[in-house]
Order: structure tokens, then C-alpha cells, then sequence
């Protein structure tokens, strides 16, 4: 497996794998309209344009995974973490996350989940996220969000 940076003409098929990764995310929350759902192609062009995104390529140059990440100020801002279904629970998640780090070395870096995107948080929590705010959906369903300070070697 390998990580690399995605190509415009991947975009096609990161949205496809987007579709088929974020279904379970949907079913979590009972919402089938969240919004990786819905984006659309140009939505990600756009993101590409303005960011970076990165792909988890296989042997035989399948992708199976992606991570995208914007700066703004001293903060990285990752997103859409997702992995093929079939290919999840082997580390592959977890590399994509270090890599977009790496890709984009920043003071702090920041991301969100759910409350009820137990996986997800135990993952975040793993690399050294920590909760810092909750923004409250619904009675049941709220938005984490996580940061993670880089250590400062002075
Ligand atoms: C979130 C997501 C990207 C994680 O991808 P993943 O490849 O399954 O993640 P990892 O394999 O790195 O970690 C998942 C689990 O596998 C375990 N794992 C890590 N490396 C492993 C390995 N080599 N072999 C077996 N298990 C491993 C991890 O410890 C973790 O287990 P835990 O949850 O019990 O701690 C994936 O589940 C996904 O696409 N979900 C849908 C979209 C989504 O919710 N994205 C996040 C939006 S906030």
C-alpha cells in the first residue's frame, strides 16, 4: 500500500469511494443527507483546488483510501477520512491520518466527528487528539471536535 497525493483525474473515483465509505456514517447517525453524501464533483474539485488531498493506493493501483486537509492559520483542518468498507480495520485509516499530518506540518491540526462515531473517536484519540468543543445537533447527536498540538522542540 502506499499513500500519495491525488490526481486530478482521481477525483472521480475518491467521490465513488467517498459514496460507498460514508454509508455507514449515514446509518449511524439516521441520515441519509450528511454531507459527504451529497457532495458533488465539483464540491471536490474545489476542495482540491484549495487543499490537499491524499490517496492509499494497493498493489495493483486500486485506491482504497483517502484523506483531505486545508490550512488556515497555524491549523491544519483534515476531513473526509475514509477507507474502502472491504478494506477497513488493517491500518490503513490510521496511515492516512499520520500521512496528511506529515504532507502538511502545521502547529495544530483539527477535525471532527460524532458522538455517536465511537470508531472514529477511539481512532482519533489514538494519534493524540483531544476533545475541545461539541456542537449539539440534536438531543442525541452531537459534533466533536478534536485537536492535536504538535510538540514544540525549542
Ligand atoms: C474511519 C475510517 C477511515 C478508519 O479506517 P480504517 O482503515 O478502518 O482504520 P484503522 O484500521 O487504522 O483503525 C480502525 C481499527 O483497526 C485497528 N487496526 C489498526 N491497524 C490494524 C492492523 N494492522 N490490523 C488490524 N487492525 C488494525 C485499529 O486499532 C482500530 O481499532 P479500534 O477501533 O478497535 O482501535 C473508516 O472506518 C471509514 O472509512 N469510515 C467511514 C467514513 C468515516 O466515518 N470517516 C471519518 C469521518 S469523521
Amino acid at each position: 500500500m502506499r499513500i500519495l497525493k491525488a490526481q486530478p483525474e482521481d477525483l472521480g473515483i475518491i467521490l465513488a469511494l467517498q459514496y460507498r465509505a460514508f454509508r455507514s456514517e449515514a446509518r449511524l447517525l439516521g441520515n441519509e443527507r450528511i454531507p459527504p453524501l451529497m457532495q458533488t464533483l465539483k464540491d471536490l474539485e474545489k476542495e482540491y483546488r484549495e487543499g490537499i488531498v491524499l490517496k492509499a493506493v494497493d498493489e495493483v493501483g486500486v485506491i482504497i483510501g483517502s484523506v483531505r486537509a486545508r490550512e488556515k492559520g497555524d491549523t491544519l483542518h483534515i476531513a473526509k477520512l475514509m477507507v474502502l468498507p472491504e478494506r477497513q480495520g488493517r491500518g490503513i485509516g490510521t496511515q492516512l491520518l499520520v500521512a496528511v499530518e506529515k504532507a502538511c506540518p502545521k502547529p495544530r491540526y483539527e477535525l471532527f466527528t460524532s458522538n455517536v462515531s465511537l470508531k472514529n473517536l477511539k481512532l482519533y484519540e489514538g494519534l493524540g487528539y483531544v476533545r475541545f468543543k461539541e456542537e449539539e445537533m440534536t438531543p442525541e447527536l452531537k459534533f466533536v471536535y478534536m485537536e492535536k498540538k504538535a510538540r514544540v522542540f525549542a
